[in-house]
């Protein structure tokens, strides 16, 4: 039997005339035929990676069907859907969740030709998700406010008599819930839930999100606040005199470098694709487009890291295996439990 191997003709573009010709005509329309629509879950805004996808497709010819959504419920959809699942790669903006699939035996493992392309803080230890860019936890603080000798050399510091009624933090915010969840894995549940409870009594103000917190910060109605490093690159755009700066805390939760990442499902078919795919999202012009688009760190070495951002090289991330903050659950339990959400 004859195949037809449709390499650069997406299945969508196949008449309902044609394909009955194939099918009619004894031509066998192969497997490939099928498979060169690669679908991805993406908890990564359509209006940022769009663009980048649009791209991956032509110079990679083929077609890419997306579901985007919030990072936490995809998670939920993929383990809802198991092997059913329409998805041969997620793409998360959270280890956690990358992690969650992972432990539910719905990933797998991935070519060590991409793996050892990033560095081995930002994949997963078994090889069944890989980071694209990163992400880190950040204090910002309004410089006029805050003296540059007193600010926080932990975040223990923020618990102090000294920062009541200064700090600032968004405990509904994803990313504040995984900086907990790391905080968990670091310091364990007890010391998390004093620390929890004594930024409650030193009067931290609580903020719908990030964006809210950073504006609040550059007015001065707070000081300091517990954010992700890329909104101030936002601010700064629009207004170089911006008076809110970065500052890191020294191998605690408060500096961690979370990423953006995919994994590969288990019950994908299309593995060779998902994997080219993966090594497209690892070029030095896509890991320089999440730096430029988004102000996030480029995972593979070599390529600029994005403007405005204290280099990776000096930030001291504390030793968290990413893989192991997918106890979402666990870390809304505790924030209730210190009456925090
Ligand atoms: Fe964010």
């Amino acid at each position: 039997m004859q195949t037809l191997k449709l390499k650069t003709l997406p299945l969508a573009k196949v008449t309902a005339g044609a394909l009955a010709f194939m099918l009619s005509s004894g031509i066998g329309v192969s497997v490939n035929a099928q498979t060169r629509t690669l679908t991805i879950y993406s908890g990564r805004g359509e209006k940022l990676i769009s663009p980048l996808l649009k791209q991956a497709e032509k110079d990679l010819g083929m077609n890419i069907q997306v579901r985007y959504g919030d990072t936490a419920e995809l998670a939920i959809a993929l383990v809802e859907e198991g092997r059913n699942t329409r998805a041969d790669l997620y793409f998360a903006q959270d280890a956690g969740a990358l992690g969650l699939l992972q432990r539910r035996n719905l990933t797998q493992a991935i070519s060590p030709n991409l793996l050892n392309q990033v560095d081995a803080r930002f994949r997963s230890p078994q090889g069944h998700w890989v980071g694209i860019s990163g992400r880190a936890r950040v204090l910002n603080y309004n410089t006029n406010l805050v003296k540059k000798e007193e600010l926080p050399k932990s975040i223990w510091d923020l618990t102090r008599p000294q920062w009541r009624g200064r700090v600032a933090w968004a405990p509904t915010n994803g990313s504040f819930q995984s900086f907990v969840t790391a905080m968990r894995v670091l310091e364990g549940e007890p010391r998390t839930l004093q620390w929890l409870r004594a930024m409650k009594a030193n009067g931290t103000k609580v903020y719908r999100n990030n964006t809210t917190i950073v504006e609040a910060l550059g007015r001065g109605e707070t000081q300091i606040g517990l954010v992700n490093n890329y909104y101030l690159g936002n601010f700064k755009k629009t207004n170089a005199n911006f008076p809110v700066a970065a500052h890191y805390t020294n191998q605690d939760a408060a500096s961690m470098m979370n990423i953006a990442g995919v994994a590969i499902t288990s019950s994908t078919k299309q593995k060779a694709d998902a994997e080219r795919f993966i090594a497209y999202l690892l070029r030095p012009s896509s890991q320089a487009f999440f730096a430029k688009e988004t102000n996030e760190y480029p995972v593979v070495s070599g390529v600029a890291g994005p403007v405005n951002q204290v280099p990776l090289s000096q930030i001291k991330t504390p030793n968290v295996n990413l893989t192991n903050l997918h106890d979402l659950p666990g870390t809304l339990e505790l924030l209730q439990q210190a009456g925090v959400l």
